[in-house]
């Protein structure tokens, strides 16, 4: 491939990866599989400095920013660490650090890293003043408010000597106990589960109820005081002394002096972290003396004195069948590595999932190679390299296929990202089976008795083309299915009439619209209200949703402009299904305070979510507007709405109204 092409679709993944990182706390790959990619652009970059980009991945940390918080610009760059996988990677780095300080043995500190999400305290006069998420690096989120819940973090610092003004950072973490009720909450709840630890702290910090951020039992270590004229020589001392104040320092934080107490270190901590209360991923050193840290100074994305040392994953070495490629119900082609069946932290691995094109390029698989397979912090087992060395000499590089597998049309790549997706909707046969089967999963219209095979038999016999066609199946048709007997088809066909009761909010995330996943769902089911409602919102409408971005927007626009789609949401509707929020839930209207207002809402709130302002704006008769224009009727603002916001507001002389009036105005307090 050529190269700059390459170089290019690489950066466009990773800002993608990136986003999936820091914004949806959802990572789509490893940290392992990230930094292949970034070595891998490193790479190209070096190779092609014409193409240099201050906005590349490789210059830029990701970033969490998240719509719905003030921002806040870093006094000192937030950055990151630079990652190291073995002991000779290790002592690379120790080497590169004695050879600048000129010390036979530059004195270092060793320290766990925590799994969390990273966070920058402000102080002033003993008091705390602010807490910005890491964001782009250069500014973050504000989220004063919901740090403030944190009980281990000191509002009022003790002990004495503190300077009067300082920044601290740390990691925010949610304690395994913590993550374990949290998802034991939501499963019961039928909400999604947090992956991790790290995803759980990190969405929870970003909760605009600080009551529930405050339930969740977030918890701080940390690790870094920054500060001008700081009294203290050594990186291990001013810890003590963030310790004396308050803070929950690890007990873990040791001095070092050379390669095998480093070593032996990471063989304890390895193994040790598994009794800790908190995930931990790896180890940090740091050069211990502080006049050393500022001569080694930084590099663009990390500083030189300080670097990361990952905890190996759980890894096997086994051979390669083949690589195929799945169609998911979306149309998106993922390759996946068939394996020899291997033994990995107590589960048989057969398949493997390469993500996409460029991951799977990247890993440079030739047929009859012998694949590294890991397990993670995650349950998921991930490919993580090739052995190489022992490649068959002549074999043949895997390629990605141009066609799609199951109908065999040619398949096109969505501009600026890395997946391939066979077009064929209507006629491609997985995408069709995929759709039934997710329509009648727990979490969607919760039919049971159809998986994989059923929907698939269902669908190849003729009987069910379309989830719509559900509605119309009979038992006799499911009795000439493989594996059915009376009971079973009396069974399904029972479910399938007791999915017309299974709430709107469920039947809008059954539907499989593209990027509409359960959450979003859910938010634009009791946002809209109804089924027609939602079919008739323009993309500017949609976009006012939480969570609605333009592509969300666009990708509900078209999928309701579709026929095809409009058709089977009028055959469900006759069916019986609901296509309205009822109960409690419903979003009839409650008055017309509101009508021919337009509001726009913005802060951080106390009483209700944005989410449940936006809707009692539309329940009162008002329209919501995602920005202030000459039209809005006023500014419902929270706490820390940001400056640009207001000014705005008041060069178009747009009044604000805080929460507690706006309550009064509708009636509510
Ligand atoms: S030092 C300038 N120490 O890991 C470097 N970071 O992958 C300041 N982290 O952004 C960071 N434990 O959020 C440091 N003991 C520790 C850490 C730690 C976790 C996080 C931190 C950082 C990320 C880099």
């Amino acid at each position: 491939m050529d190269e700059l092409k390459e170089l290019e679709r690489l950066r466009n993944e990773l800002h993608l990866h990136n986003h999936h990182y820091y914004v949806e706390n959802n990572p789509r790959i490893s940290d392992r599989e990230f930094d292949i990619l970034m070595r891998r652009l490193e790479e190209l970059e070096a190779r092609h400095p014409e193409a240099y980009d201050p906005n590349s991945p490789t210059q830029r940390p990701g970033s969490d920013i998240a719509k719905g918080f003030t921002q806040a610009a870093h006094i000192y760059p937030m950055l990151s660490l630079a990652n190291t996988y073995s002991i000779e990677e290790v002592d690379s780095w120790v080497q590169s650090v004695d050879k600048l300080t000129g010390a036979a043995h530059t004195a270092l500190c060793g320290e766990l890293k925590f799994d969390g999400t990273g966070i920058s305290l402000i102080y002033e006069h003993g008091r705390l003043v602010r807490a910005v998420t890491r964001g782009d690096g250069e500014k973050g989120d504000d989220v004063t408010t919901n740090v403030r819940t944190i009980r281990t973090i000191p509002l009022v610092l003790h002990g004495e000597g503190w300077p009067e003004f300082f920044e601290l950072r740390g990691e925010i973490v949610l304690p395994w106990e913590a993550f374990n009720r949290l998802n034991a909450q939501r499963e019961e709840a039928g909400e999604s589960l947090f992956a991790n630890p790290r995803n759980a702290a990190a969405g929870t910090l970003k909760l605009q109820n600080s009551a529930e951020v405050a339930r969740r039992g977030l918890d701080a270590y940390f690790y870094y005081l920054l500060g001008e004229d700081l009294p203290y020589t050594t990186h291990f001392e001013a810890m003590e002394a963030v310790r004396s104040w308050g803070f929950k320092v690890s007990d873990a934080m040791t001095l070092l002096h050379d390669i095998p107490e480093m070593d032996a270190y990471i063989r304890h901590w390895d193994e040790a972290r598994h009794a800790l209360p908190v995930a931990t991923d790896g180890l940090v050193f740091k050069v211990n003396n502080l006049a050393q840290q500022s001569e080694l100074g930084l590099r663009a994305k990390s500083p030189r004195w300080a670097v990361a040392y990952k905890f190996a994953a759980e890894r096997a070495l086994t051979p390669l069948r083949f690589v195929s490629f799945d169609v998911g119900r979306m149309g998106i082609i993922t390759p996946v590595a068939n394996l020899e069946p291997v033994l990995l932290s107590g589960t048989i691995v057969k398949r493997a999932s390469l993500h996409n094109e460029d991951i799977m390029n990247a890993l440079d698989i030739h047929e009859g190679d012998s694949l590294y397979v890991e397990k993670g912090g995650e349950i998921i087992p991930k490919i993580t390299g090739v052995d190489a060395a022992a490649r068959i000499p002549g074999a043949i590089k895997v390629k990605f296929v141009s066609h799609c597998p199951a109908c065999g049309t040619q398949l096109v790549r969505v501009e600026g990202e890395a997946a391939w997706v066979c077009p064929n909707k209507w006629g491609c046969p997985p995408q069709i089976v995929g759709r039934i089967e997710h329509f009648v999963g727990r979490r969607m219209m919760n039919i049971d008795g159809i998986g994989e095979e059923t929907a698939k038999a269902l669908y190849e016999a003729g009987y069910v083309r379309n989830f719509a066609d559900l509605y119309s199946l009979r038992a006799e048709q499911l009795l000439t299915i493989e594996g059915f007997a009376e009971k079973s088809a009396e069974r399904v066909i029972d479910g399938i009439r007791r999915s017309t009761e299974v709430p709107f909010d469920r039947v809008v995330y059954a539907l499989s619209i593209p990027f509409v996943g359960e959450t979003t769902a859910k938010k634009i089911a009791r946002y809209a209200c109804s089924i027609d409602r939602l079919m008739a919102m323009s993309r500017p409408e949609l976009e006012a949703i939480e969570d609605v971005g333009p592509r969300i927007a666009e990708s509900i626009a078209d999928y309701f402009a579709t026929p095809v789609n409009r058709e089977a949401v009028e055959r469900l509707r006759a069916a019986g299904v609901q296509m309205e929020m009822s109960g409690d839930a419903a979003a009839g209207s409650l008055s017309d305070s509101l009508a021919g207002k337009t509001i726009v809402i913005s802060g951080v709130f106390s009483k209700h979510s944005r989410d449940e302002y936006k809707q009692l704006i539309e329940r009162h008769g008002g329209k919501n507007a995602g920005s202030i224009s000459k039209k809005s009727s006023f500014v419902l603002a929270g706490e820390n709405m940001g400056p640009a916001k207001q000014e705005k507001a008041q060069s178009l002389g747009v009044p604000l109204m805080n929460e507690d009036e706006f309550l009064k105005l509708i009636g509510e307090q």
